[in-house]
Formats: structure tokens, C-alpha cells, sequence
């Protein structure tokens, strides 16, 4: 696989570029038997595009989702789930100027080190408008959970302020609730490796945190330890500095995480750059960006989270003998 698609028992492949026709996802490996509409998609969609802050881009998308399949009689049928969102609103001469210039902080140095060949409309593939195939496969995942008792729920912790002409970054902070003890894969497939792996797959996530996070290495082990208490029949921990995850398993309590957004790396200010030949420029950037590219991401963080969470959770469920002779027993 080539990059463009996650997970192992359920899978999300996103495919699309910033200016090409469309950009798109499917869902591969999801259950069969749940009610699904392009109404329980299109709220998350929206929840992604531009507002009318200052803070956002102006590029004017109606990202209208369009199930094309693994739906029948508003049931899904355990087959891939494709959706779509067409392009409407791409100015791609915005993006001429940039052709053979290297945006710094950006990835088109780094498409042409490794393809040779990119396409620079609106940063193609790299753009932050991929993000928005995620959020179609994220809000079925989502719904799923939901009808589990599972809440995935992220918020902006901190927005920076840009200054005219600049860009800044901030925090978001994901919150699971209801996520029974038991959910991750020992090793390499941790609920925390997979859940920082997702988030670091979104452009401009420089650092996951789980729980104390970083503060973890600061703190004594009396401090940062949780204790554990028994209520109802129910194991708990008092305090929840692992962020609900333990051994790379879930423990039971919300399982908490925050990533750390750098600044919109397409600003107007002068900023000094190479050609593709390697000769200097200055570079002013055009086009429509986000200033602060956080308040958008909130519903990306969340969706790969719910992505990530049902995986693990799909994938989990043969890990006890009782469960396999209940699916397989005559
Ligand atoms: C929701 C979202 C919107 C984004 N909008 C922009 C944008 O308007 N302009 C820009 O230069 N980068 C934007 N980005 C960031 C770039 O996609 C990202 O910085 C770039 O692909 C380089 O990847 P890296 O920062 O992870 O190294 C956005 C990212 C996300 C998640």
C-alpha cells in the first residue's frame, strides 16, 4: 500500500487531490446491518468547512457528501462503503505563481524529492481538503460507537492569534468516553500507538500526547501512577494520568489525547525559498488559506479517533475463546 490507506480489520483508503474532480473514501470491513444516510455524514462535513472567521480560508465548497455504495434499503451491507465530494470551488491559477517554487513548511519540496513530478494546484495531495475524505469515513465509524454508548468528542484546547499576513497554530484535545477495559492490540498495535499514529497522519500535527503527556516525565511515579478503586463492581482509577490506556489497552476510564497543531505554513509575508532548479526567490504566497488551521481540524482529530477506535475494537473481538465459539458454535 502506497500511503492512502489505514487500518487492518476495517480499512479507510481516501483518494483525491485539492483541484482535481473530486476527492473521496471508502470504508472497507465495516459491519453490516447499521442505518446509515448521507444525513448522518453531511453534519460532520460540515462542521469542516470554512467559517466565516477570519481564521479560515475563503474557498467556498457546498461538500455535499454523495454515498455511492455499500448501502441497500438504508442499511449498510458489509461491503466497502464509497463516499464523494466533488470539487466545485478550486481556483487553480491561484497556484501557477507556485508551480516550480517551494513553499517553506509545506510539502512541495518534498512530493518532487520523492515523485519528481507533483501536482501543485492547491498542494494536490498534501492539502488540508484530503482531510475531508477522513471525516466521511470517521462519521459512519462514529455512528457505530455511538449505538455502543461511545462518545468520541474533540475540542480546540488553545487557538494561536495570526498577525496580518501570518499564521499561527494551537491544540486540540480528543476525549472518549464510554470505551469499555479491553480495546488494543498488544505490541505494535497499542490503542495509544495506533490512536498517535492516526493523529500524526494529519498535515500540521507536529506532537500526540496521551493523558499527562509529555508532563509524564516530570512527574514522580507516585504522582503519575492512577489508583485504582472498585465502584459498583467497577474498576476505576481515581485520577486519569495514563488517558485511559494502559499497556497499550484501554483501562476502562476516558481515554484522553491532545495534538499539537503547527502554524498554516502558506502565509503572505516574504519568506525566503528555492526553485526547482535550486535558485533563489522571495516568495509572497497567494490563494485562500487558513490562518489557523485548528478550529478545522477538531472534527479530523475526532473522526480518525473513531476510525482508529472501532478498528481495534472489530479487531479485538477474537481475542477470547468464549467469543469465537459464540460467533462459530453450532
Ligand atoms: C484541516 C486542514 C486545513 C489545512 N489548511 C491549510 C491551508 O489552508 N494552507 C496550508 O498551507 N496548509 C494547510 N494545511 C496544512 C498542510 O496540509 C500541511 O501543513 C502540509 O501538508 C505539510 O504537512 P506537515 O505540516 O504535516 O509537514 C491544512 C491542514 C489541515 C488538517
Amino acid at each position: 500500500m502506497a500511503g492512502s490507506t489505514i487500518g487492518r480489520l476495517l480499512t479507510l483508503t481516501t483518494f483525491g487531490e485539492s483541484h482535481g474532480k473530486a476527492i473521496g473514501a471508502v470504508l472497507d470491513g465495516f459491519p453490516a446491518g447499521m442505518a446509515l444516510s448521507e444525513e448522518d455524514i453531511q453534519p460532520y462535513l460540515d462542521r469542516r468547512r470554512p467559517n466565516a472567521s477570519a481564521l479560515s480560508t475563503s474557498r467556498k465548497e457546498s461538500d455535499r457528501v454523495e454515498l455511492l455504495s455499500g448501502v441497500f434499503e438504508g442499511r449498510t451491507t458489509g461491503t466497502p462503503i464509497a463516499m464523494l465530494l466533488r470539487n466545485e470551488d478550486a481556483h487553480s491559477s491561484d497556484y501557477d505563481a507556485l508551480k516550480d517554487l517551494y513553499r517553506p513548511g509545506h510539502a512541495d519540496m518534498t512530493y518532487d524529492a520523492k515523485y519528481g513530478f507533483r501536482d501543485h494546484r492547491g498542494g494536490g495531495r498534501s492539502s488540508g481538503r484530503e482531510t475531508a475524505a477522513r471525516v466521511m469515513g470517521g462519521a459512519v465509524c462514529a455512528k457505530l460507537l455511538k449505538e455502543l454508548g461511545i462518545t468520541v468528542q474533540a475540542k480546540a484546547l488553545t487557538v494561536g492569534t495570526p498577525a496580518e499576513g501570518d499564521s499561527a497554530g494551537g491544540v486540540i484535545e480528543v476525549v472518549m468516553k464510554g470505551v469499555p477495559a479491553g480495546v488494543g492490540d498488544p505490541v505494535f498495535d497499542k490503542l495509544d500507538a495506533r490512536l498517535a499514529s492516526a493523529l500524526m497522519s494529519i498535515g500540521a500535527v507536529k506532537a500526540v500526547e496521551v493523558g499527562a503527556g509529555v508532563s509524564a516525565s516530570s512527574m514522580r511515579g507516585s504522582e503519575m501512577n492512577d489508583a485504582f478503586t472498585a465502584e459498583d463492581g467497577q474498576i476505576k482509577t481515581k485520577t486519569n494520568h495514563a488517558g485511559g490506556i494502559l499497556g497499550g489497552i484501554s483501562n476502562g476510564m476516558p481515554v484522553v489525547l491532545r495534538c499539537h497543531v503547527k502554524p498554516t505554513p502558506s502565509i503572505s509575508l516574504p519568506q525566503e525559498s528555492v526553485n526547482r532548479r535550486g535558485g533563489s526567490v522571495t516568495i509572497e504566497i497567494g490563494g485562500r488559506h487558513d490562518a489557523v488551521i485548528v478550529p478545522r481540524a477538531v472534527v479530523v482529530a475526532e473522526c480518525m479517533c473513531a476510525f482508529t477506535l472501532l478498528d481495534l475494537m472489530l479487531s479485538g473481538m477474537g481475542a477470547r475463546m468464549e467469543d469465537v465459539k459464540k460467533r462459530y458454535s453450532l
